[in-house]
């Protein structure tokens, strides 16, 4: 079985709450990073990296590795990476001051978008209607958290593949929904990957975390167990 750690951020627990610096933070070689990103992009950045270096920590078991300490890049794509452990997986999200993570020795993807209302010009870009169907089964909330979660699932698919907006959302097909995760059909050039999804929507927000589903259900182990508990899966998980 697939295990992958998720850790969930909040920019509270980023900035004046905590006592958490940017050195306490970031590598070196990530400042760098930082101060190039416009203001307004800082904190969801840092939300992220945070997430992501929570989760590396965990994954390897070592609580005490300082954060800084840990050096996450980009690939030429936008990937990111561990630069400590090269072979292994991440993925990383942020929206509206919240940041989430996973990390695996997998491929793995994660979105997570703040809930709200989408053209319906988008809408008919990214989904069809068969689509819509399977989510909608699992949805009891507004179209507005319909959209945003089929959004996620696709985006989550797209990250977990490399390509992010490089591909036609519609190459990622949701197909069925079973047990509390989708399963979902990504045409890959001449090869058709299948992933299993899980969406959850918390604070507002939907998050959804992708595997290939060739590895089997994954099983989510959270850095911040508190935060599964307050969150409510589209379907009993
Ligand atoms: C990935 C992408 C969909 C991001 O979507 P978004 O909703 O705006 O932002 P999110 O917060 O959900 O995700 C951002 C994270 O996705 C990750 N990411 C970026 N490109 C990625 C890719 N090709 N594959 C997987 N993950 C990617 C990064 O870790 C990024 O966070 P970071 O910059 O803090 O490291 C979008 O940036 C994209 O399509 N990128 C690839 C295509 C592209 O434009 N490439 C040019 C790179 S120079």
């Amino acid at each position: 079985m697939l295990t992958m750690r998720l850790s969930h951020v909040i920019i509270s627990e980023v900035g004046r709450d905590t006592d958490l610096s940017l050195g306490d933070i970031l590598h070196p070689h990530e400042v760098g990073v930082y101060n190039r990103l416009a203001g307004y992009a800082r904190a969801d950045w840092l939300c992220g990296r945070v997430a992501v270096k929570r989760a590396y920590r965990d994954y390897v078991c070592k609580q005490n590795l300082a954060l800084s300490a840990v050096e996450v890049a980009n690939k030429r794509n936008g990937q990111p990476y561990i630069c400590n452990h090269a072979d292994g997986y991440c993925s990383i999200s942020h929206s509206h001051g919240q940041g989430l993570a996973a990390v695996a020795d997998h491929p793995i993807g994660v979105d997570i978008e703040k809930i709200r209302p989408h053209s319906r010009e988008l809408v008919d870009y990214i989904v069809d209607q068969r689509e819509l169907n399977v989510v909608a089964r699992t949805i009891q909330g507004s179209t507005d958290q319909l959209v945003t979660t089929v959004w996620t699932i696709k985006e989550a698919v797209m990250k977990a593949l490399g390509f992010g907006l490089a591909i036609a959302p519609k190459s990622v097909v949701i197909s069925n929904h079973q047990k509390g995760f989708y399963t979902v059909l990504a045409r890959c050039k001449t090869r058709v990957l299948e992933w299993y999804v899980y969406s959850v929507v918390c604070d507002g927000c939907c998050f959804s975390i992708a595997s290939l589903l060739s590895y089997g259900q994954p099983k989510l182990d959270w850095v911040n167990q508190s935060f599964i508990s307050t969150a409510t899966a589209s379907d009993e998980y």
